[in-house]
């Protein structure tokens, strides 16, 4: 029998995210404020808890406090159930973990997102950085017990043969900790990132590289966003842990897991509902009198190192030198979304961001024309808006799981945008044949694509925009979930 809790309490469907579907934040008088939470895995997810699919009872998402007021919020609630106090998570049942603020600090901020993050977007440069010494074992010892907590409540919360999608690399060693004490549930893993080459991962110290791969192969089920992630991740096993590999199966320690791809996508009807209310509308009209009769080359990020937002301005700065003709004619509104600013690397770059909008501002700023426009704020309907008018959306990460950016603002142009899209964003393995490609270190071609992006015929980018609207919503999150579960039920 499942150990711990009545058997009524515990769910038939479990999710276990690091972010959960909202954080908190502490207003003027000292209350709390629940907002939804941000990145592609919650954009993806949030959606699907609002009406769990039939017949699945209920879904409990266990997600961890992040910072000061989420520990509150999780303290205020019994054994961290935000759901049980009155708190909007969004229609989720939710189960938020208050760990340890240093344990929590070197599993997420030291190993997840400091390491992990890095070599899955090949973002270490391997002959300068990084190096594992003796505080990297430490803060390894931290993500193992995170990932430990996580197990734990999980297999408290399962009811017996429950289902459970753990989520990205916050979370790799889960399902073999799970499979451990619960050999009853049916577990699966997905990967919101890329993965990252052998030659690359292998950069990791060999213990910690094997630990990841053999924590993800106790799921019965693996999901990835584009073949060539699923397919570095099989070469991974085959060269680290000496793998037997046959088709999509890999096979190791006497088990065989099944690497699967769920190419998410967007609500393509909810999106274009929400970008018609009346606050969407409102910034729309903001942006279009801030930028007058300009053509606008759109982008939307997270302030993120792997997006590329740097090379991106750089292209956009050479693309104004090459044409001259094109000065006072075309504006670049630049919207990020502060992210992870507790590493110095993010607050750098976001710095570096700022650094580049002021030269190209300063360059060829008159008193009538406003070059680009940079917004770091966490405004969704703003954003939104932004992507609504684009003439050119910009796409241009150095690696990214798919990047739902592309696929949102395809959904939503009302102009019918060319997309500038890098061929290492996972949306690229779908959206190649419309989209004008870039190889994301290439600025000067990158600079190319936005001119053929601005000065292409309009039945043309009408034809194309809608032959990528109708990709970006063919996977929609709902459909996405129901596939994985599907596949996780129907067994072996
Ligand atoms: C990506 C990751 C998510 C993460 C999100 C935001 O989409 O795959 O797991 O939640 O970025 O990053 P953050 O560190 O703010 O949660």
């Amino acid at each position: 029998a499942a150990p711990g809790g009545e058997r009524s309490s515990q769910a038939e469907l479990l999710v276990a995210s690091n972010r959960g579907p909202v954080s908190f934040a502490i207003g003027d008088d000292g209350e709390l404020l629940a907002r939804r939470g941000g990145g592609g895995l919650v954009s993806g997810l949030a959606q699907v808890v609002q009406d769990t699919p039939d017949g699945d009872g209920e879904l409990l998402w266990v997600c961890t406090a992040l910072s000061e007021a989420d520990r509150r919020a999780a303290r205020s609630a019994p054994g961290g159930r935000l759901d049980q106090v009155g708190f909007d998570t969004g229609g989720a049942s939710v189960k938020m973990l208050d760990l340890d603020r240093v344990l929590f600090d070197r599993a997420y901020n030291a190993v997840a997102n400091r390491t992990l993050w890095f070599v899955l977007h090949l973002l270490h440069s391997p002959s300068m950085e990084p190096s594992f010494g003796a505080s990297f074992r430490r803060d390894w010892a931290a993500y193992e017990h995170y990932n430990s907590a996580f197990a734990e409540a999980l297999a408290e919360q399962a009811a017996p043969g429950a289902c459970v999608l753990v989520q990205d690399y916050h979370l790799t060693l889960v399902p073999a900790l799970l499979r451990q004490t619960r050999p009853d549930l049916r577990i699966a893993h997905f990967s919101h990132t890329p993965w990252s080459p052998p030659e690359y991962f292998r950069m990791l110290p060999d213990s910690v590289a094997a630990a990841i791969l053999q924590g993800m192969l106790g799921a019965d089920r693996l999901g990835f966003l584009a073949p060539a992630w699923a397919a570095a991740f099989r070469d991974c096993c085959a060269e680290i842990l000496g793998a037997q590999i046959e088709g999509d199966t890999v096979s190791a320690g006497g088990r065989s897991v099944r690497t699967s791809l769920y190419p998410l996508g967007v609500d393509a009807p909810e999106l274009r509902d929400r970008a018609s209310h009346p606050d969407v509308r409102a910034r729309a009209a903001e942006l279009r009198e801030l930028a007058g009769d300009c053509r606008l080359v759109v982008r939307v990020d997270r302030t993120e190192l792997s997006k590329n937002i740097v090379r991106g301005l750089d292209a956009y700065r050479e693309f104004l030198r090459a044409h001259p003709e094109w000065h006072g004619r075309v504006m670049h509104l630049v919207c990020a979304y502060p992210s992870r600013h507790d590493l110095p690397e993010y607050r750098e770059y976001t710095a570096a961001v700022q650094r580049l909008a002021a030269e190209i501002e300063d360059e060829f700023g008159t008193d009538t024309w406003l070059p680009v426009h940079l917004e770091i704020s966490d405004d969704f309907p703003r954003s939104l808006a932004a992507m609504t008018l684009a003439d050119v959306l910009v796409v241009n990460p150095i690696r990214d799981g798919m990047n739902l950016v592309a696929k949102e603002g395809m959904v939503v142009s009302a102009e019918g945008a060319v997309l500038v899209l890098s061929r290492e964003a996972g949306a690229c393995s779908e959206m190649a044949a419309d989209a004008l490609v870039v190889n994301p270190y290439d600025v000067t071609a990158t600079a190319d694509a936005m001119y053929a992006g601005l000065t292409m015929a309009p039945a043309e980018r009408r034809a194309r925009a809608g032959r990528l609207a109708t990709v970006a919503g063919a996977l929609p999150p709902r459909a996405w979930f129901g596939a994985q579960l599907a596949e996780i039920r129907s067994g072996p």
